[in-house]
């Protein structure tokens, strides 16, 4: 039965389905089925992007194809019938020809790790194919840069990214692009304009061509055959109340449009048949006319903007462009929207919206159709349970005012993490109002007020504020009575969190709708807050479109070790673009692969008494349970190890903290084994416990539970302490301050696939920042000798030090697995369990008392610090020397410090990108802060005094200080501030501040010292009989590029050679995984060093080589000698050409410090908390930098890791200790929205460094250090408005402290934020007015 079928078309390339569980999802079917790999699987929840492919759809009847991005993660496969599926590698690929996308995102230096790319490379492709249809091919820089709002990138930064975007832009300016290896510095425009890979939409936009096979597809009025794909599609509503009735008959039954609700909900349950609602046409239409607009529940949020826009509903329109992204919008549908809030307590935008423009639903019921109001659907039971069905939405129209003096006003708030970068609201609210004007003010006619998303049951009118205001003459009492009466209505639930801030929120909208109108004549200047008074209160747009993002990157190239020094174009970028470029779960799996899922404890401590199923039935699919008890008699239960030691593969009979493994389901799909793992029952015994689980620094300090450190890792203290207190002759004493945690968010999460093979061997593919412990550490688990074990690593979808520790567990487990059960077995952790397992950063408790002068001089600081190490040593140790390093930056008098590294019953915390470092750089402001307040200086006039002299450099770090002309920090902290105009700027601020009521700017100098560490890393060089050169190196490319930097490394060693055509070398090396029993002593690629060590290992290689090749080169010297002759006369005298080395550094050089300095200006709004960073400028000191477009990468890219540490990320743990955010929807990463809106970085060239390879310094950590600035500039912002509120004081003083003494926490996320800023801050602000201040 042809037409029943479920077909439909992948890169045009037809495919047949025969029967199919109607759960699975295209990207399952994709990523299983298809030989495509371009779609990653990052989140399964519609939040990361990196699933998106292009679907195009045919309609017959017009001829026309409707094509746009959709998420593959969360859309059903059944829902595809007939269509078709491009995906990255089908807009272009290595044996077509990539896509201008691909090759502009590869030379603007866009792709780092590449596992984010295909899904940016669709969302643009999405962009130009929608600009082509609805804009004449006219895509615009703003659209452009909103192209990828939504889409997570953890290397890059966004800021290349937007280039290659921007560089598709029919209005750009293409001397703003940045970076990228098109164009030279000093080209004219139109040579630039040239060089770009040219883009054609009559050629490029290949989804135009949609498959003829598809379009012969005859349209079958009833859908798919239910007895194979149990997925019914039915054609008008009498089909659907067929349905509907039959349901009891056929089991359970879901109905579905977008399916999108499934990535916030994630269905436990199992439906026996899916009913698609989005062929009704009732349910699909839009009508508009003189009464208002209906909208049918299926149609999606993208066609309702679209029907929105230009119309009286145009705010409501901009408001909903702020939900999710392009692709969640392009599939979502209004009514999935309203049922999940109705019946699901969404927290939805759309309701509230809604609510206010007075809206009302239609809805089926058994045959019935009912018209209610939207707020009397929110109040009923949820439909879910009844069976009803939403057919669709009427708004009514807004009846034009009869009198000149009335006016209808409707505008809409929300609070995000990210403005436009897929989050949900902490609050939003939409506000209708009729009011009129008269010669004493404005009266409100009538007002609907709605308010959503704040922890209620759903969206709500705040009717007793309504009706308080209706017929009123508004003025500051009124509107502070009815600030009262809202912040009762405003209850949020007791498990929601920041409750005070919600409230605080909705009365700040409040305020901020009805502010303008009181007073003078009360018309609203424009949309403007400016109240005609002598400080203007600066307007809160919160509907803004996204400012252009304007960058400068500047950075030396050199010649002098050519290739080495040019910005070379990242190996293998097109391919990641493409998606082509394998990761371990891209590796085809053989048929008879297992797939395993972890079981983890929910228990800081207790014994585990049985693990089993849910109502003892084994889920489908499940092969098999391991536990410690698998482990081979000649094996150990070990997961991972360090120097430190070992930490355990599977907790014993006793759990050690929550999220610790306790056993490995294994199944036959990946899906199984994880729908198994969460059905799994763990019987605990707490009751018999010898003692308390440890669950904080304190209760550690209390049972003196510490990991040991070893004087190797504990520095030695600065002068004497007690001293420096004396000279001192101001102090601060006990102050106290915690910093909170960081998950890696890698976008690739932990995977691994184990083979068996014969005589008792096992090959791993692991996502392994450090093969070779994971070696080590299966051979011990398994008790076989390492030469039984090899491990491949070929690329990391990005690691940040979460894929050292924490990737040997999960080769581990799979090893085991594989090695039992003698068949291949796969994990590929779903995000939720791996936000569980990684532990992330350190958190830590800091103490400290700090002497200092009048003059802001420091005299002496005594510092104490609780670490929270978690279970497992891991790497902790090396905390107190990581700490610090960077905390000497300044010159403190003497340092004196007790560290300690607690042992806690938390998941164990492991090396994040400067592990230790990026706190220990944070301590040290965060004093200096302090000092500053107490003295009432600038903070920066107190860093600038305290910067080191090179003398006490060489007393805070000894030898590592280098030479006098390597510490360039002074010249760095000079330029720039000339650079980014710091004094003018500080000014403006300053005048800026004295403005505006609501807005206030900060603006920080941070300076860093960052010291790294060398260490021996092996290579490999061997030149093949064709002239090609293979490459193996220790270091595993994690995204940071140090592949590239190899490569141009050996071009650079064998090009001495100087054979004819040499300047080519570059096209011929190619660097190969990292296979641990080809290349040993691999160690941890980690601490910034890698890159360098690996360049210096085939160095060492190519000088061998050179050396092996030279008397060939001598006999043949007779003309132009080229590479291959030379090459093919070495292999004829069997000259060995495969060289290999070990690079030691040098003891006494082998530490050495890298600077940098950053300026960020911020903006607080001080009615939300959202800080918005204006500006950046980071200027660092890169040595001669090996591949200045690389280091520039890690620059930003670092900086922006920071930005996430110190203003979004928060990653905490509940009272047993388990982790409390656990995916994209509550762990919020910086997107391309909440990056400086202007990012200037310069690469500095300092020349010649005697100890460095070639002269190079690391770049891949330190710059992180710099985003404290924007922490430091908000602090200042904050401190703003902090003594305007006081200013305001009339009576009430105790609601919020006010003042300049605060710490400020990070991250310093929107409620923390405006916490400090004042949660009554409006209340106060109408007091002041009201008691005539
Ligand atoms: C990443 C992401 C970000 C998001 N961000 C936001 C946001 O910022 N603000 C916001 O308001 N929303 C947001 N959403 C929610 C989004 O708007 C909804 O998921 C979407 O509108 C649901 O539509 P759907 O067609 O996909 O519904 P489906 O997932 O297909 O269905 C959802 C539920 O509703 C039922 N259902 C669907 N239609 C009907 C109907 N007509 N009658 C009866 N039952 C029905 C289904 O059975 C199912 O239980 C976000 C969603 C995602 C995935
Ligand atoms: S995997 Fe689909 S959005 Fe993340
Ligand atoms: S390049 Fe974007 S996540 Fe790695």
């Amino acid at each position: 039965m042809e037409g029943k079928d479920l077909e439909f078309a992948v890169n045009g390339e037809r495919f047949k389905v025969n029967s199919v569980d109607p759960s699975t999802t295209l990207l399952e079917f994709l990523r299983f089925n298809t030989p495509f790999k371009s779609v990653k699987l990052g989140c399964s929840e519609g939040g990361c992007g990196a699933c998106l492919v292009m679907l195009s759809k045919h309609d017959p009847d017009s001829d026309q194809v409707k094509e746009h991005s959709i998420n593959s993660c969360l859309t059903l496969l059944c829902s595809i019938n007939g269509c078709s599926i491009t995906t990255s590698e089908g807009l272009g690929n290595t044996k077509k020809g990539f896509h201008p996308i691909h090759n502009r995102f590869a030379g603007f230096h866009a792709s780092q790790c590449g596992f984010c790319t295909p899904g940016m490379c669709i969302s643009l492709y999405s962009a130009l194919s929608n600009a082509h249809i609805n804009h004449n091919n006219t895509l615009t820089v703003s659209e452009a840069e909103k192209a990828i709002a939504g889409n997570l990138c953890r290397c890059t930064g966004y800021r290349p990214i937007v280039d290659a975007c921007k560089s598709f832009a029919a209005d750009v300016d293409i001397e703003d692009l940045g970076l990228n290896s098109f164009w030279k510095k000093g080209d004219s425009k139109e040579v630039m304009v040239k060089s770009l890979p040219p883009y054609n939409p009559d050629d490029h936009l290949v989804t135009r061509l949609f498959p003829e096979f598809l379009k012969k597809k005859k349209k079958v009025r009833n859908g798919l055959d239910h007895s194979r794909y149990h997925w019914t599609t039915p054609f008008c509503v009498n089909e659907l109340c067929n349905v509907l009735e039959s349901a009891n008959s056929v089991g359970s039954l879901k109905l579905v449009v977008g399916n999108t609700g499934s990535g916030y909900y994630k269905d436990e349950e199992r439906f026996d048949r899916y009913v698609d609602i989005s062929h009704i046409p009732e349910m699909s239409m839009i009508k508009k006319d003189e009464n208002g607009i209906e909208i049918g529940a299926a149609v999606t949020i993208s066609d309702v903007i679209d029907a929105l826009k230009d119309s009286d509903f145009e705010k409501m329109a901009a408001h909903m462009e702020k939900i999710g992204n392009h692709s969640i919008r392009n599939s979502a549908s209004i009514g999935g929207n309203l049922v999940m809030a109705q019946s699901r307590k969404f927290p939805s935008d759309i309701t509230t919206l809604l609510l206010a423009a007075d809206a009302s639903v239609f809805m089926l019921n058994v045959r019935e159709i009912e018209k209610v109001k939207l707020q009397e659907f929110l109040d009923l039971p949820p439909i879910l349970d009844t069976k009803r069905v939403l057919l669709k939405v009427d708004i009514p129209a807004w009846t034009a005012p009869s009198r000149d003096d009335t006016e209808l006003l409707f505008e809409t708030y929300r609070a995000a993490p990210r403005s436009i970068g897929n989050a949900l609201p902490y609050v939003n609210a939409a506000f209708f109002a009729r009011v009129s004007h008269s010669g004493r003010g404005v009266v409100v006619n009538k007002c609907l007020l709605a308010f959503g998303s704040y922890g209620g049951d759903h969206s709500i009118r705040a009717t007793e504020v309504e009706h308080f205001l209706t017929g009123i003459l508004l003025s500051h009492s009124v509107l502070y009575e009815a600030m009262g009466l809202l912040r009762g209505i405003i209850v949020p639930s007791k498990d929601t969190s920041y409750p005070e801030y919600r409230k605080a929120l909705a009365v700040g909208f409040l305020f901020e709708f009805c502010y303008p109108l009181i007073g003078n004549n009360g018309h609203r200047i424009c949309s403007s807050l400016d109240s005609g008074e002598k400080h203007s209160n600066g307007h809160v747009d919160h509907t803004e479109s996204l400012p252009f993002l304007s960058s400068s990157q500047q950075v030396v190239e050199s010649d002098e070790f050519q290739p080495v020094g040019e910005a070379v174009i990242k190996a293998g970028a097109a391919l990641q673009a493409s998606g082509e470029a394998v990761f371990v779960d891209d590796i085809p799996t053989l048929p008879n692969c297992l797939h395993g899922a972890f079981i983890y404890s929910t228990e800081p401590l207790a014994k585990i008494k049985s693990i089993s199923f849910s109502e003892n039935v084994t889920p489908t699919g499940v092969f098999a349970l391991l536990t410690f008890k698998d482990i081979p008699q000649q094996g150990q239960n070990i997961g991972s190890k360090t120097v430190f030691g070992p930490g355990p593969l599977f907790a014993d009979e006793l759990t050690r903290c929550a999220g610790q493994r306790i056993a490995l389901v294994v199944a036959d799909t990946q899906k199984h084994a994880d729908r198994a793992a969460k059905l799994a029952v763990v019987e605990y015994d707490i009751k018999n416990l010898e003692e308390e689980p440890i669950l904080t620094v304190e209760d550690a300090v209390k049972r003196s539970s510490f990991f040991e450190v070893h004087p190797m890792f504990y520095p030695e203290p600065v002068g004497d302490v007690l001293h420096g207190m004396k000279e001192a002759d101001r102090k601060i004493l006990l102050a106290e301050f915690r910093l909170g945690s960081q998950y890696f968010f890698y976008m690739e999460p932990q995977t691994a696939l184990a083979l068996p093979d014969e005589d008792n061997c096992i090959k791993v593919f692991s996502s392994s920042q450090a093969p070779e412990y994971v070696h080590s550490v299966i051979a011990t688990c398994l008790g076989i000798p390492e030469h039984n074990v090899r491990v491949i690593t070929r690329r990391v979808g990005g690691g940040f030090g979460g894929k050292a520790v924490k990737s040997m567990p999960v080769a581990t487990a799979c090893a085991l697995a594989a090695h039992k059960l003698q068949r291949p077995v796969k994990m590929y952790l779903n995000r939720k369990t791996d936000m569980i397992m990684a532990g992330g950063r350190h958190p830590m408790k800091v103490t400290y008392n700090v002497g200092f002068r009048s003059d802001g001089k420091l005299t002496a600081l005594e510092l104490t610090m609780l670490i929270d190490a978690g279970i497992e040593p891991d790497v902790s140790p090396i905390l107190p020397r990581n700490i610090m390093g960077p905390l000497r930056k300044y010159d403190w008098g003497a340092l004196s410090f007790d560290v300690k590294v607690c042992k806690t019953n938390l998941p164990s915390r492991t090396a994040m990108r400067a592990p230790g470092e990026v706190q220990g750089s944070y301590i040290a402001e965060s004093i200096i802060e302090n000092v500053a307040s107490f003295l009432h200086m600038e903070a920066d006039e107190v860093r600038k005094i305290n910067l080191h002299t090179y003398h006490s450099l060489g007393k805070f770090y000894k030898h590592i200080s280098g030479e006098a002309e390597e510490y360039t920090l002074p010249l760095l902290w000079d330029k720039v501030e000339i650079s980014s105009e710091f004094k003018k700027r500080g000014e403006m601020v300053k005048e800026f501040n004295k403005c505006n009521v609501w807005r206030k700017r900060g603006l920080s100098r941070v300076p860093i010292v960052h010291q790294v560490m060398q260490r021996a890393t092996p290579g490999r060089v061997s030149i093949l009989s064709d002239g090609s050169v293979v490459v193996e190196v220790g270091g595993i490319e994690i995204g940071q590029g140090l592949w590239t930097k190899v490569k141009q490394m050996v071009a650079y060693g064998l090009g001495l050679m100087k054979c004819t055509g040499s300047d080519k070398l570059l096209e011929k090396v190619r660097v190969v995984q990292a296979d641990t029993l080809g290349l040993i002593q691999g160690g941890f690629t980690a601490g910034s060093t890698t890159s360098e060590n690996s360049c210096e290992a085939v160095r060492l290689c190519c000088v061998i080589l050179v050396e092996r090749l030279k008397p060939t080169m001598d006999q043949l010297k007779s003309g132009s000698v080229t590479w291959n002759m030379l090459i093919q006369q070495a292999y004829a005298k069997s000259v060995n050409l495969s060289a290999s080395a070990l690079y030691t550094p040098e003891f006494s050089s082998m530490e050495y410090l890298n600077y940098g300095v950053g300026v960020s200006e911020v903006e607080v709004d001080v009615l939300t908390g959202k800080t918005e960073i204006l500006r950046s400028d980071i200027i660092y000191d890169c040595g001669k930098s090996l591949n200045p477009a690389v280091d520039l990468g890690q620059v930003e890219g670092a900086f922006v890791q920071g930005i996430g540490f110190f203003m979004m990320e928060e990653y905490t743990t509940d009272e047993k200790g388990l982790v409390v955010q656990q995916g994209t929807w509550d762990y919020k990463i910086p997107t391309v929205d909440t990056i400086p809106k202007k990012f200037f970085v310069e690469i500095l060239n300092t020349g010649h460094h005697k100890n460095r390879v070639l002269s190079s310094k690391a770049s891949g950590e330190p710059p992180l250090l710099l985003a404290a600035s924007v922490h430091c500039a908000t602090r200042s912002a904050i401190r703003e408005a902090r003594r305007q509120s006081l200013s305001w004081d009339c009576n009430d003083g105790d609601r919020d402290v006010s003042g300049a003494d605060f710490e400020l926490p990070v991250p310093a996320t929107m409620p923390v934020v405006k916490g400090l800023c004042g949660l009554y801050s409006v209340e106060k602000y109408l007091e002041g007015k009201i008691c005539g201040k």
